[in-house]
This record gives C-alpha cells, structure tokens and sequence, in this order.
C-alpha cells in the first residue's frame, strides 16, 4: 500500500490495511500530531487533511489513504519556515492543554486552504465540530482570522 504522506511517498506493508489511519500514523510511522481522544469521530482531535479534506483519522482505515494525499500536523512547516497558521497560533497563545489543538489546526488549515478568503461565519461553520474542553475557542477563531491576514500578505 502506496501514499503520499507530508509530501513524501510512503509504503506501508498491506497486512496493516485494516488498522485506523490513526494507528497507522501514530504507532507505525512515528507521527504525533494527530491524537486519539474519543475514537468514534466525534471530537476531531485525530484529524488529518487527505486531498485537501480533514478527516477524522480514527474512523478511517488506513487503507483509505492509498494512492491520496495525506498531510499531518508534522508536515505542515515548510522549507522557510513555520506556517502562517503556526505562527499565528503562536502569537495568540492559544493552547491551554493543548490536546484539541492537532484538529483544530488541521481543521482551520483545510479551510483556509480552500477558502483564503473566509469570513466569520464560514470559520464558525468549519471549526464547529472540533472540541476543546479548555475554552481556547475564542483564541482559535482570532488565530485564523490573523492567519488569513498573514497568508493574504503572502507571508
Ligand atoms: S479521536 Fe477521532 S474524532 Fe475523536
Ligand atoms: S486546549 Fe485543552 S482540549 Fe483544547
């Protein structure tokens, strides 16, 4: 089984096709970033972006990335440096436990990969169903709107 993973190609033996993505990445591949919280779907901390889309890693087999595009939170930096979504996040200090955070980023760079120009309701719409206990919503929602900001000044 064959894919591309943080811009490099990737063969990951056929006998682990039935494992989550998430496993795959985490237990097989060394990749952090996405983390296990609830394992049904429904908290989003386990996302990843497969063509362009976040995906809730857990729910995925890992046979659905073959031959697809799969970005982590690990590939997100390029060559020059942090991206503006990490930056961004930096300079707002948004997380608190921290353990929310690898959806909410992948999640918010999905979007604005899309969608450079989101407004204040897309932002809502797309970041709604990715949980945080601690409250670092409000941080979030300012740390996209700055990066939107840094991204359009092509920074
Ligand atoms: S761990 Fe995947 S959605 Fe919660
Ligand atoms: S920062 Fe703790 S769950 Fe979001």
């Amino acid at each position: 089984m064959r894919f591309t993973l943080n811009r490099r190609p990737v063969d990951v033996p056929d006998e682990l096709a039935d494992e989550p993505l998430l496993f795959l990445l985490r237990d097989h591949l060394g990749l952090n970033g996405p983390r296990f919280g609830c394992g049904v779907g429904s908290c989003g901390a386990c996302t990843v972006v497969v063509d362009g889309q976040p995906e809730r890693s857990c729910v995925q087999p890992a046979a659905a990335a073959e031959g697809r595009d799969v970005l982590t939170l690990e590939g997100l930096a390029e060559a020059d440096g942090l991206h503006p979504l990490q930056r961004a996040w930096i300079e707002e200090s948004v997380p608190q436990c921290g353990y929310c955070q690898n959806g909410q980023i992948m999640t918010a760079f999905a979007l604005l990969a899309a969608r450079p120009d989101a407004g204040a309701s897309e932002i809502e719409a797309a970041m709604d169903g990715v949980l945080c206990r601690c409250g670092t919503q409000p941080r979030i929602r300012r740390a996209i709107t700055r990066a939107r900001a840094l991204m359009a000044g092509g920074a």
